[in-house]
């Protein structure tokens, strides 16, 4: 057992909470007129609100206190030091080093890497803008029309995401990401594409994923098919910290774009995993998408901790999920062209923080990561929202919402506007029986009938909620926000002591598909009852 949950400032918390108990939001509003700017930040253009969240000030300064005892400071000096904080695995976590001006200096084992990086982004550029003029040809001496994303998990969300935030932007070759090894992904995507105009990139920071290196493998025979063994010259990248397995391959080594170890997949989009980007929306936007994350980063490690973006999102967090209770976190952004950021952030934090043990090693008595889903608005309002106001538990959510659209309907926005706002101010306040015997008695309700229909539109309120304006959706906005998202999930590794760098618990699966797929194969292998039965109903049904 982990002593974390003994020590003072945790104890201290948790008898704050108690005291906290019974205290509604709209009892911290009414106290204390300036509520929403005492719990407001504003940094590299994002403005966090989270006066909507049940602490107060004492909370805060309780979670700060709890974040000194956890050492908070010294360990995002050795983040950004390069240290191998990944202990597991004996690694750095540095993906700010990918988004590093190129003058600057951040070094790994005492080697600066800014150079290594730039001289990869400096190659990615070259071969985007040939991509994008036309100059590079294919196998039959046409340009590239469509540029296809294979790869699975950090080698897929966030490019996925970036190229449908930033769709607008996009003026280069059509991009197409194919992640399942559900066959009917890729085939959805061949059917848009014609071989001689068509070039795969092949994304695996491994290079030994099962469902990417399936996935290409039926991508270079239909290219092959149509085109021959010469072709793939002309119509195959990868990227990759494994050369040796892209040469295997059969990838052309001038079309090979590597990485490095001290970056995690799913921290990985910055690096050349972010390639089909940089063809889609051309290099300098590519590189406006760095510079905002290294906005982000600047603030993150210079900034005091009560003056924190980050910080302060995860202290939040950290207070709703181990103090007031919160089993998960909802994500909102009101904003389509956000749908994905969700899946994205759903790796980042769960991947990174799902987690029963602490960096010693010894089983965990506390709730780390809670689970993370969620839905653009409003269409989410009328799906789930329902349970976020009258369930029986609290679900935080984070409201994402931008300031100026990029869209001529003015009085859409204006509608998505006031239903994010009105969302999260329902939210807060509910609505009491008093409120509903008024109005329903003003509408003619009167005796059994008023008080049977009370109960059922009654709403607590008292349920948390962060509200976080972005001025625009553009590439370097984009980048200050995951930025954040990122920064947020390394602080909350540090408030519940767990490595945020290693995914160990995504390999049994991985291991166990193999067995499986022998005995899919013909191969006589030892499983449990029910997977055998259900090999043998699928046998039947085939
Ligand atoms: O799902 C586990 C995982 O290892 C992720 O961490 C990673 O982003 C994904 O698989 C893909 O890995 P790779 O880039 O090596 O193919």
């Amino acid at each position: 057992m982990s002593a974390l949950p003994k020590s003072r400032a945790w104890r201290a918390l948790a008898a704050h909470a108690r005291e906290l108990a019974d205290v509604h939001l709209n009892d911290l509003f009414a106290a204390d007129e300036g509520r929403a700017p005492s719990f407001s930040i504003e940094a590299v253009g994002l403005f966090l609100d989270y006066s909507k969240q049940r602490l107060t000030r004492e909370t805060r300064d309780l979670l700060l206190g709890y974040a000194q005892q956890q050492e908070l400071t010294g360990w995002i000096a050795k983040l950004f030091a390069g240290e191998a904080i990944n202990h597991t695995e004996g690694r750095a976590a540095y993906h700010m080093a990918l988004r590093a001006p190129r003058d600057a200096v951040m070094k790994v084992d005492g080697k600066n890497v800014v150079p290594q990086v730039h001289e990869v982004l400096d190659r990615m550029t070259v071969f985007a803008e040939n991509l994008r003029s036309g100059k590079w040809k294919g196998a039959k001496r046409k340009p590239i029309t469509d540029v296809v994303n294979i790869g699975i998990g950090g080698s897929d969300l966030g490019p996925r995401m970036v190229a449908e935030a930033l769709q607008p932007f996009a003026d280069g070759p059509r991009t197409h990401f194919v992640a399942n090894v559900d066959g009917a992904q890729l085939q959805a995507v061949l059917e848009q594409c014609t071989p001689a105009t068509t070039l795969f990139i092949i994304t695996s920071k491994t290079f030994t994923t099962q469902e990417t290196m399936a996935n290409a493998a039926a991508a270079r025979s239909w290219l092959v098919a149509a085109l021959g063994e010469k072709a793939i010259a002309k119509h195959f990248a990868a990227v990759s910290t494994n050369l040796a397995a892209v040469q295997a391959f059969g990838i052309a080594p001038q079309n090979i774009f590597g990485f490095w170890d001290w970056v995690g997949g799913r921290y990985s989009m910055w690096s050349a995993v972010g390639l089909s980007l940089m063809v889609a929306l051309g290099p300098e936007r590519f590189r406006e998408l760095l510079a905002g994350a290294h906005a982000m980063d600047s603030h993150f490690q210079n900034a005091p901790p009560e003056a924190n973006l980050p910080v302060l999102l995860a202290l939040v967090a950290f207070w709703n999920t181990n103090f007031l209770g919160a089993t998960d976190q909802v994500i909102a952004p009101y904003a389509q062209r956000l749908e994905k950021f969700v899946a994205w952030l759903q790796q980042l934090e769960m991947e990174s923080n799902g987690k029963r043990v602490n960096r010693a090693g010894e089983a965990l008595d506390y709730a780390t990561t809670p689970t993370l889903w969620g839905d653009v608005g409003t269409n989410g309002q009328h799906a789930f929202f329902q349970m976020l106001h009258q369930g029986t538990a609290a679900h935080p959510v984070d409201f994402v919402l931008i300031a100026k659209p990029d869209h001529p309907h003015a009085e859409l926005n204006q509608l998505l506007l006031a239903n994010c706002l009105a969302q999260s101010k329902a939210m807060m306040r509910g609505k009491t029986a008093a409120e509903v015997r008024t109005e329903l008695s003003a509408k003619g309700l009167s005796g059994a009938a008023l008080e049977a229909a009370i109960p059922h539109r009654v709403f607590l309120g008292n349920r948390p909620s962060n509200t976080l304006l972005m001025p625009q959706l553009d590439a370097w906005h984009l980048g200050a926000l995951c930025a954040l998202y990122e920064h947020r999930t390394f602080v909350l590794s540090v408030l519940w002591d767990v490595n945020a760098y290693d995914q160990w618990g995504v390999e049994l699966g991985k291991q166990l598909a193999g067995t499986v797929l022998k005995a899919i194969q013909g191969e006589r292998v030892k499983l449990d009852s029910s997977t055998q039965q259900l090999l043998s109903r699928l046998a039947d049904k085939a």
